[in-house]
């Protein structure tokens, strides 16, 4: 759908500031649309994908934010964290002002594919177990993988303090020399790959998350996205999945 929206208003929705902040950007003449000044914050312009500028800040802007990041360790994905920053102190400024929200969390001491978004409804079914979203993950643990646990792990672990069994999606061995399990879950239970893997008499020393959903490090668009760098995903389809 179309959204026709003054430039004071546009300004504002991308978190340029208040609607009083973002009139005096335009009207000091610090505003580009598509490359031209504009000192009118009523004039108006469709929102999706207009190319603004604001200082020297270039921004696509869009209605609603999906957000895919690779996430480095020692981050936290809590809004307000204990120990280490929280991935938000990597977005820009701007973002920062807008409701954005991880999709799950990853550990602090986890890194890879995180999404985050604006989209409530979006968020929600992501994260619901009933929708069985996958997620794959690179464990290095920390002694050889026997075929045995890979056995138990196939057949479901009943973790302590849960009232199911964690089924997994899938298990394989991927770097037998480096002890690389690739585990895919269809769930965010607390902590679960570590524990899966500490319940079948192993350890986790480094976890990553290489997909969740449709969405994958490996794939072409992403695989250059350095850890603490994300993309906007443009022109995702909100209304698509819900
Ligand atoms: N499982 C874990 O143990 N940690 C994560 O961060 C994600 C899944």
């Amino acid at each position: 759908m179309k959204k026709i929206l003054s430039l004071e208003k546009i300004l504002q929705q991308q978190g340029f500031g208040t609607r009083k902040e973002c009139k005096y950007l335009i009207y000091h003449q610090r505003v580009l649309v598509n490359n031209i000044l504009c000192d009118n914050p009523y004039a108006e312009f469709e929102m999706q994908n207009l190319q603004i500028k604001v200082d020297d800040i270039d921004w696509i802007c869009q209605q609603n934010f999906l957000l895919l990041m690779n996430k480095p360790i020692n981050y936290e994905c809590s809004q307000k964290p204990t120990h280490y920053p929280s991935v938000m102190e990597l977005l820009p400024q701007n973002l920062r002002q807008i409701n954005i929200q991880t999709i799950g969390r990853l550990d602090a001491n986890t890194s890879g594919l995180l999404l985050l978004t604006d989209n409530g409804k979006l968020n929600h079914f992501l994260t619901s177990p009933k929708h069985k979203i996958p997620r794959i993950y690179h464990a290095t643990c920390d002694r050889k993988i026997s075929q045995e646990s890979i056995k138990l792990l196939q057949k479901g672990v009943l973790l302590r303090n849960e009232k199911n069994i964690s089924k997994i999606q899938s298990v394989q061995i991927i770097n037998a020399e480096n002890n690389i399990l690739e585990i895919v879950l269809n769930e965010g239970k607390y902590h679960e790959v570590r524990r899966l893997i500490a319940a079948v008499g192993n350890h986790v020393n480094e976890l990553k998350r290489i997909a969740f959903g449709e969405f994958s490090l490996l794939q072409n668009e992403y695989k250059n996205l350095n850890e603490g760098e994300f993309v906007i995903i443009k022109d995702f389809d909100f209304e698509k999945l819900l």
